[in-house]
């Protein structure tokens, strides 16, 4: 199944996935048709991931170019039948433009998201079809790469720990993440796949619960055996010997291999080095940003005061908490055992 594509329907052309707020008890799709439709739904993670969130930004700006082409057909249309109703001829340029900056900035931190937007925008000048054909060759390259990885990655894991790795995982980092496999989770699903995994742990992940509602939900679908823990769990089980390895993705590699991952993983790393286990990240070559240094110069975001300081709907915190919600953090790279990409494996500083 893939959790993004493009489809058309009656009504169009439209960008589908799976509404990933909905999850684990609703699995249900939505269509979008508008650029402000695309933001919304990356701003609040109906669709998120780093690969998924470059594959939605780049077909969004299809869906911008196809739209665009078909007002300009109508108004053609228009000015055929009647020269005095067509009103709509200026603007398309700037309005294209600024659905691209809009589709851009929908959330800073993931390098995939930009430059898939890039990719897809730098297609504009050949015409609606070019960049709807860009926008699905970074689809099909992300499913490639996906495979790529999860081999590359299992061959990996099992050379470092042995054949019946326990390992444990932070965020979402499957098929909803990419558009199918994913990136740590495609290692973790091949290694039980090839009889090579004792169990996976699935790191929570507060404030929105990746791990919790989506990794869980993702190996139950894949049938892998796992359990949940609270985020602050993890440095305690692996000092506890509870764990081979942490594997996990990223929104960004930096030139130096630091390593931009969902709001924890820092945790995990020091937790990793202390327990003196492998700290593994699984991403493709697509989230390697050579072109920013270090995890210092990468805009982390910051999300609402409401995640945090509530729970399922609920207020948890008292009339006048404030909240620090950062959602993102920055592991350093000399915490980092591998990274696993499609195309190569990177050890930032052998340790
Ligand atoms: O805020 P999210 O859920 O988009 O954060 C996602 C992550 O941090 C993932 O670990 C990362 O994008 C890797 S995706 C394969």
């Amino acid at each position: 199944m893939r959790t993004i594509d493009w489809v058309s329907d009656a009504d169009g052309p439209a960008i589908e996935i799976v509404d990933q707020t909905a999850l684990p008890d609703t699995t249900r799709m939505l269509r979008l048709r508008t650029t402000a439709e695309v933001v919304d739904a990356i701003a609040r993670l109906a669709v998120r991931g780093a690969p998924a969130l470059g594959v939605a930004g780049a077909l969004g700006v299809a869906l911008a170019a196809a739209r665009d082409a078909a007002r300009a057909v109508a108004r053609d249309a228009a000015r055929a039948g009647d020269a005095g109703t067509a009103g709509d001829g200026g603007g398309a340029e700037e309005r294209l433009a600024a659905d691209v900056e809009a589709l851009r900035g929908a959330r800073p931190t993931a390098v995939n998201l930009a430059r898939g937007v890039d990719r897809a925008a730098a297609r504009i000048p050949a015409g609606p079809a070019a960049v709807l054909a860009e926008a699905l060759a970074l689809r099909d390259e992300e499913i490639a790469s996906s495979a790529a990885m999860a081999a590359r990655g299992a061959d990996l894991v099992t050379e470092l720990v042995g054949p019946a790795a326990r390992l444990l995982t932070h965020c979402n980092t499957g098929g909803l993440a990419t558009v199918t496999g994913g990136t740590a989770l495609a290692v973790v699903t091949e290694l039980h796949r090839r009889g090579a995994l004792a169990g996976v742990i699935a790191s929570e992940t507060r404030p929105l619960l990746q791990g919790a509602r989506l990794t869980a939900w993702e190996l139950r679908e894949a049938k892998v055996p796992f359990r949940v823990a609270v985020d602050g769990a993890g440095p305690f089980l692996m000092a506890r010997g509870e764990v081979d390895a942490v594997i996990l993705g990223a929104d960004r590699i930096c030139a130096n291999g630091d390593v931009v991952n969902k709001v924890g993983s820092y945790a995990h790393a020091l937790g990793a080095a202390r327990a003196g286990i492998p700290f593994l990240v699984v991403a493709p070559e697509s989230t390697v940003d050579d072109a920013t240094a270090t995890g210092a110069d990468v805009p982390i975001e910051d999300r609402a005061a409401g995640e945090v300081l509530g729970f399922a709907g609920h207020r948890t915190t008292p009339d006048g908490a404030e909240a620090a919600n950062p959602a993102f953090d920055v592991t350093p790279h000399d915490l980092v055992t591998a990274i696993v990409t499609d195309r190569r494996v990177i050890r930032p500083t052998a340790r």
